[in-house]
């Protein structure tokens, strides 16, 4: 099977080779143009290709695809709000994804952001690279003792609730499924009472219809004064205008996301010789308790070594013509 990975950086490169010698049946070709309708034709010849977060995988390119005799959709990453699902099946399309590589990674980012804007480690860091010694505009809260609120407690979300559960926090948690492993310690609610009880409130489920822009100016208004959010699931999750307005407002004591509304131009690209000149994302970083990551909830080694083998398993399902838990 001949596999073409778009979008490859030299991280991408190292994880897959390193495990590509367990499966002497799968030849994979790189390139570091990302998986979108005109980039598509680059699978011809191919049996598979394999995208990633920031992939656009909607009719057009899925329509290339299938004009190339593309049969499966490999994708290295959980998420697959980016593929048009129903048209790939309709046009045949196998895909895939790997739905739970390290959980820790992503929860471990989210509270290492958490702390991040709550003790402007950020601006901290700055300062005393240029011998300024003093605290002013640094002061956080304690999170023990606090109520910790988790939307989404599948994998990474309760991973978080447990992290949050470690540093002494009450946890409620918000889900239209409980995790019934979580509920000796986490407390289920509304998203009403989740918002107005939280003073931590972390994000964790999918992007789908119905929570697009779950977090907007009423639902920002429903939190308590002091709150601080952290997105490590999807940008449009929360509305970037709205979320601004609540920072003007004065609502948040910090906000981390890791994930926003316009990053998939920049995911993994080095703009910094750019006029970003429309750039929601400049605004929100000028304010002194936002902290912004690009999509890195995933970047640690065991959940690269985790996802090369796991995307390769599911080549190999396909190609043997198993079905698995990895179809989305
Ligand atoms: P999961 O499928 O294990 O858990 C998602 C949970 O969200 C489920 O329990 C589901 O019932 C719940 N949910 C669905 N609709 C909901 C709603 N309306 N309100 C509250 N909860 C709802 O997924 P997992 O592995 O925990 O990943 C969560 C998300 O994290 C992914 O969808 C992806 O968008 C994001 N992610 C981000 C990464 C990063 O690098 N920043 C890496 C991996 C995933």
């Amino acid at each position: 099977m001949k596999i073409l990975f778009y979008d490859t950086k030299s991280y991408d490169r190292e994880s897959f080779d390193a495990c590509l010698a367990d499966f002497p049946t799968i030849e994979i070709e790189y390139t570091p143009h990302d998986l979108e309708p005109r980039s598509a034709s680059l699978a011809e010849g191919c049996d598979a290709v394999c995208g990633f977060v920031s992939s656009d995988i909607g009719e057009r390119t899925l329509d290339r695809l299938h004009a190339c005799g593309v049969k499966l959709l490999l994708l290295r990453c959980a998420g697959y709000n980016n593929v048009d699902t129903t048209y790939a099946k309709q046009l045949g399309i196998r895909v895939m994804r790997v739905p739970g590589y390290s959980p820790e990674a992503v929860a471990e980012h989210a509270m290492a952001l958490a702390l991040s804007c709550n003790r402007r480690i950020c601006k901290a860091y700055n300062r005393v690279r240029e011998n300024d010694f003093s605290l002013a505009g640094l002061m956080g809260v304690n999170f023990y003792q606090k109520t910790a609120g988790i939307i989404g407690t599948g994998k990474i979300g309760a991973a978080m609730c447990r992290i949050c559960s470690g540093f002494g926090m009450k946890v409620i948690a918000h889900d239209v499924y409980q995790n019934d492993s979580l509920k000796e310690f986490v407390e289920y609610v509304t998203l009403e009472e989740l918002l107005a009880r939280s003073d931590l409130i972390s994000l964790h489920c999918p992007l789908m219809d119905s929570t697009r822009h779950m977090i907007r100016l009423e639902t920002i208004r429903r939190m308590k004064d002091g709150v601080i959010l952290v997105n490590t699931s999807r940008g449009a999750l929360v509305k970037t205008d709205d979320l601004i307005e609540g920072i003007r407002m004065h609502k948040f004591g910090g906000v981390g996301l890791d994930v926003y509304e316009e990053e998939t131009n920049n995911v993994f690209e080095d703009r910094s010789d750019e006029i970003l000149e429309h750039s929601v994302t400049a605004r929100l970083l000028s304010f002194p308790h936002v902290v912004i990551t690009s999509h890195q909830g995933f970047f640690t080694r065991e959940a690269l070594q985790a996802i090369a083998r796991t995307t390769l398993e599911n080549a190999m399902d396909a190609l043997e013509g198993k079905s698995s838990e990895n179809d989305v």
